[in-house]
């Protein structure tokens, strides 16, 4: 079936990804549902709302250094990298995450639309400061802190990602329901398809007459609709897509 989804996506004239947790679960970072989840562990509406922060933000702001530090000893895996390449190669024309971790952009994805934020960067509650910070200095300057002020107002400072009950930015999430709709082929990659709008994103897809290839360990609520299901790990599936990919393109 790999041969057939390297040729399918050699001849697409518009194939994206769409990826989830899963892509990154070989880098070491845990996926939110399923064995080991950390939705298993901790209770998400007393660590990822609105209400959880504004109750508590001393232990949110807990949950998400544990977690950037988490993050900041994960490197990018032969999944990211077989997607940033296949984008070099044209193949693959934009990658839509659901992911805050980074790793599509180290991996040297270019064209990425993040649907969920990214824990690097951080945001006021009251002014509009943004800043994208990473590695050391966000440890060292914006975390040293219990709680991280605001360099403009002195407010307190949040995790630029989207938190249950809140809306996805509006940019991200017209510009992804917009390539979905342009796409005649969607790659998508370890992710149980339950949080919405993004799960969305794979359904406009399909429903423009687009085929939809998965990728994923298990079945997932995207599995349903279906045209090719790979099973298994994506760091193994995708670089074995990506080598018959050169092959083909000898
Ligand atoms: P989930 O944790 O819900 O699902 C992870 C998916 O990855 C499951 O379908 C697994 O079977 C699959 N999987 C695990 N390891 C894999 C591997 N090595 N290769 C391929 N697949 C693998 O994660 P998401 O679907 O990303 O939201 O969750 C969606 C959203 O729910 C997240 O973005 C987050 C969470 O609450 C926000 O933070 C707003
Ligand atoms: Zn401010």
């Amino acid at each position: 079936m790999i041969k057939e989804v390297a040729r399918l996506l050699v001849s697409a004239k518009f194939a994206i990804a769409f990826t989830g947790a899963g892509i990154s679960a070989e880098s070491g970072i845990p996926t939110f549902r399923g064995k080991n989840g950390l939705w298993n562990r901790y209770r998400p509406e007393e660590l990822a709302t609105p209400e959880a922060f504004k109750r508590n933000p001393k232990l949110v702001w807990e949950f998400y250094k544990w977690r950037i530090k988490k993050i900041l000893e994960a490197r990018p895996n032969p999944a990211h990298m077989a997607l940033a390449e296949l984008e070099k190669l044209g193949i693959i024309k934009a990658v839509i995450t659901q992911n805050v971790d980074d790793l599509h952009r180290e991996a040297g994805t270019e064209n990425l639309i993040e649907l969920h934020g990214n824990i690097f960067r951080v945001r006021c509650t009251k002014c509009d400061f943004k800043e994208y910070v990473k590695g050391k200095r966000l440890l060292e300057e914006i975390l040293e802190e219990d709680l991280p002020k605001c360099p403009n107002c002195g407010s307190l400072l949040r995790p630029d990602v989207v938190w249950f009950g809140e809306p996805l930015p509006e940019k991200e999430l017209n510009e992804a329901f917009r390539l979905a709709e342009k796409s005649d082929v969607i790659i998508v990659i370890g992710t149980s398809g339950l949080v919405y709008p993004a799960a969305y994103v794979p359904y406009i897809v399909k429903e423009s007459g687009g085929t939809v290839v998965e990728v994923n360990i298990e079945n997932s609520a995207i599995t349903p609709i279906a045209d090719f299901f790979l099973k298994g790990k994506a760091g193994e599936v995708l670089p074995k897509i990506a080598q018959e990919i050169r092959r083909l393109s000898k």
